[in-house]
């Protein structure tokens, strides 16, 4: 087979410090606290702990499996492994999703990454520095309106580093990234949430103390369980922060040696994520708007639930009342977002990298290339647009990911069948998976999806056929088109590996 087969992780460590940096992102500093202050704080989090429980590890489980099964035919990324689960010949289609989400989060992934690498630069050149809050504001709006060529140029740099450390491939470059961002950004995430924890009312311009932004997250709100909206976007959030549904798990978990354990890695990364979204997430931007802001109008900025412009265009103002620590502070907060974002950005490029290395014989260089200009191309319109950008988010960032999701749990648990599924999640296991994952990942976790997919399919209808914007109309259709060329090269590869085997 091709190169990837002698590509591998360097160390037990580097994988799951890489695989909870392909989990922990963005979501978990952005937009989980934004969410759930969208959501009504304290109603939110027993929704999105049942959706952890009842789905995100049962996933986890699956993904992690059945990459590593597909890694013991040589298949790396989600196409090959699907169809390596069943030959009915339908399932590598099923498995385009796998390489067409990647890309398509990438590409406005790569551009918000590309926001925490300028702001981290400009919090080290002191451009915020005697800035009011207006002001930031301004900053902002111009700033992303392309009002210098600076988001541009930014931009770029940000794609050249992540195609440079693709080019380097898992151990050489995907895992050594992991190594260093992802204690760093532990480090910098504890000192940041300590800082806003412990907010005193009446000291530096504070109105509340930090710790009434935690209450408000934390108290629960039983009436919730009842809103389905709510559970909608609780089950969103455990998908998006836990790179679920995407295929970068299995891309990552295909490398495993094939008697490795899985069970074990696979808890470790995702508890990981979950201690880094639950505790550090909540931790910062809410103890700290709150407690300089108050929570009515923190509610009004997180609506939406990005976290875009809390993060961006309001902390650095509010850190300026730590005086000089404020600059410090800046830097490690946008510094941290940077290792969330491109640690995640990473994993997302290594599917479509191994599916050309695995199927086309690509060399590592030029397929991290492939996946840098693909980035670029169609990351033009999200730049450009945000209504381009809001399109890609949603398809590919919600829609895709259940779908996907609904997909290979029922090709894991019910056609190749939990009695295998179960073996293959326990061969080398270092800890004993309990039992009643056996009957989750079979019932449960399948329709707890099948419901969250009926009930959102008259919103995704809705999305589908409501009007929109040139670049709007224009995303739609370029998403369209990447999942027919995915599914094009599908056909392609497929065609090959028959004719070898003759
Ligand atoms: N899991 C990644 C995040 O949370 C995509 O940002």
């Amino acid at each position: 087979m091709s190169s990837t087969s002698e590509a591998g992780w360097g160390s037990r460590i580097g994988l799951v410090l890489a695989m909870a940096g392909n989990s922990v992102g963005l979501g978990n500093f952005l937009r989980f606290p934004a969410q759930a202050i969208d959501n009504g704080g304290g109603a939110f989090i027993i929704p999105y702990l049942v959706c952890f429980l009842l789905m995100g590890i049962p996933l986890l489980f699956v993904e992690w499996s059945m990459g590593r099964f597909g890694g013991r035919y040589g298949y790396h990324s989600t196409p090959f492994i699907f169809q390596s689960f069943h030959k009915a010949p339908y399932w590598k289609y099923f498995g385009v999703f796998g390489i067409f989400t990647n890309l398509a989060v990438a590409t406005f992934y790569c551009y918000l990454e590309s926001w925490a690498l300028s702001w981290a630069y400009y919090s080290v050149t002191g451009e915020f520095t005697g800035m009011n809050q207006q002001e930031v504001k301004q900053f902002f709006t111009d700033y992303i309106a392309l009002g210098t060529n600076q988001p541009i140029i930014f931009w770029l740099i940000c794609l050249v580093i992540n195609t440079y450390i693709l080019s380097r491939g898992l151990s050489g470059g995907v895992e050594k990234v992991a190594k260093i961002g992802m204690p760093l950004l532990l480090l910098f995430g504890i000192i940041l949430a300590v800082s806003g924890i412990t907010i005193q009312a009446g000291n530096s311009g504070a109105i509340n103390d930090g710790i009434v932004g935690l209450n408000y997250l934390w108290t629960p709100d039983f009436s919730s369980i009842w809103n389905f909206d709510v559970w909608v976007a609780a089950a969103g959030q455990i998908f998006f922060t836990l790179s679920l549904g995407m295929g970068s798990i299995h891309c990552y978990a295909s490398y495993v040696k094939s008697k490795d354990d899985i069970a074990l890695n696979s808890m470790s990364a995702g508890w990981m994520n979950g201690f880094v979204e639950i505790v550090l997430g909540s931790a910062i931007i809410i103890p700290i708007a709150i407690g300089y802001l108050g929570i009515p109008m923190v509610e009004e900025m997180t609506s939406g639930g990005s976290g875009l412009g809390i993060g961006f265009a309001v902390l650095p103002s509010l850190f300026s009342n730590w005086g000089a620590f404020g600059i410090v502070a800046g830097v490690m907060w946008f510094g941290l977002l940077f290792f969330a974002g491109i640690t995640s950005s990473l994993a997302m490029g290594t599917p479509v990298m191994a599916f050309m290395e695995d199927h086309f014989s690509w060399k590592r260089v030029p397929a991290a290339l492939l996946f840098g200009v693909m980035i670029l191309l169609f990351g033009i319109p999200c730049v450009l647009s945000q209504d381009a950008f809001n399109e890609f988010d949603y398809w590919a960032g919600t829609v895709a990911l259940v779908i996907f999701a609904l997909i290979e749990i029922i090709l894991f648990a019910w056609v190749f069948g939990m009695d295998k599924g179960w073996k293959e999640i326990n061969l080398g296991a270092d800890i004993k998976v309990p039992m009643i994952f056996k009957f989750i990942i079979k019932y449960v976790s399948p329709l707890f999806l099948l419901i969250v997919f009926i009930g959102g399919a008259p919103a995704i209808w809705e999305n589908a056929t409501k009007d929109s914007s040139f670049y709007g109309i224009l995303a739609r259709i370029l998403l369209l088109f990447l999942f027919i060329f995915i599914s094009i090269f599908v056909y392609i590869a497929s065609k090959k590996i028959k004719s070898e085997k003759l």
